[in-house]
């Protein structure tokens, strides 16, 4: 018989310390939610097939004798809906503003007028986050081999100069999620820490990441994504092509995930334009608005250390 998933001791070692310990910016990070949490924030996909987690395991039990069983584990997606207050929010924002904006020729030229987006009127965001996108940016349209559509991206190799308290202690409030990590205390100079790459990635209103799983040579086992500004639809979906089951999470303001193993591998990710039928929450469609993520991953092992 098959042991229910509530009997599983789901959470790594490192991962219970560093969701019940205090960090050294003093705040408790609140236990996350797994794929297997009732949370209107989680939904199985395709909905018309009622997969929840459990029953989509029972399916591909009876198909695959238990194998998946224990290749998919509920905390190999991990989701903390609120990990960052607003004011964290905005410091992290502006961070990554800042950085982008550097490296960003085109508004460099147009750097003069200061301008406002211009969406349609409904799509209008009067929320801080959004108010912080104040530029017409050059975003990158992606090219038709590529998955990611409408976006700017930087690497962050090291903090702003002078940062401020909060934004130091955010980042570490972030960096202390990540399993494995060389380092227990981070201090501001070792951020970001040895052993991880992390990205800025500005996406577009309009745009959208199309489903893949992130490059093999490129990153390792996990895959941090903190989500800021515009709500936006984070779908999994089995790399398995007869059965695409996954799930769709409702990725706010302020949230951040953690992938690895099976969906890390054996899942494909994308983030839905915000006018697809899936970003459809409560009834309602998801706002056009900007949206910033700050992606960090784990460099990956060379062959020889494997
Ligand atoms: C990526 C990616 C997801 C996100 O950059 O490879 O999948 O949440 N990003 O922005
Ligand atoms: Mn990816």
């Amino acid at each position: 018989m098959r042991t229910p998933f509530s009997q599983i001791t789901i959470t790594p070692k490192r991962l219970i310390r560093s969701i019940y310990s205090q960090t050294s910016s003093s705040s408790f990070i609140p236990k996350p939610l797994n794929l297997y949490s009732q949370s209107p924030l989680i939904r199985s996909h395709p909905q018309s097939r009622n997969t929840s987690f459990a029953s989509a395991l029972d399916i591909t039990n009876e198909e695959q004798n238990g194998s998946l069983n224990d290749a998919l584990k509920p905390d190999d997606f991990l989701f903390w809906p609120n990990f960052f207050t607003n004011e964290e929010c905005k410091v992290l924002t502006e961070m990554a503003l800042w950085k982008l904006d550097r490296i960003d020729t085109s508004l460099k030229r147009r750097r003069k007028g200061r301008f406002t987006p211009k969406l349609d009127d409904e799509a209008e965001n009067t929320d801080e986050i959004q108010k912080l996108f104040d530029r017409e940016y050059g975003f990158e349209e992606g090219h038709y081999d590529s998955v990611i559509h409408q976006y700017r991206e930087t690497l962050l190799s090291s903090l702003p100069p002078s940062p401020s308290s909060s934004l130091t202690s955010s980042l570490i409030k972030l960096y202390s999620l990540l399993p494995d990590l060389p380092i227990d205390n981070l201090k501001q100079e070792e951020i970001p820490p040895k052993g991880t790459i992390t990205h800025l990635l500005h996406l577009s209103p309009k745009g959208e990441i199309l489903p893949h799983v992130d490059n093999l040579q490129a990153s390792g086992k996990f895959i941090c994504g903190v989500s800021l500004g515009s709500e936006r639809t984070l779908r999994l979906q089995s790399k398995d092509k007869d059965k695409k089951e996954g799930w769709d999470v409702r990725l706010g303001n302020g949230s951040v995930y953690l992938q690895r193993d099976s969906i890390r591998y054996n899942y494909e990710h994308s983030i839905l334009p915000y006018d697809s039928e899936g970003s459809v929450w409560d009834g309602e469609q998801l706002k056009p608005g900007h949206r910033i993520s700050i992606m960090i991953r784990d460099t990956p092992k060379r062959p020889a250390e494997l």
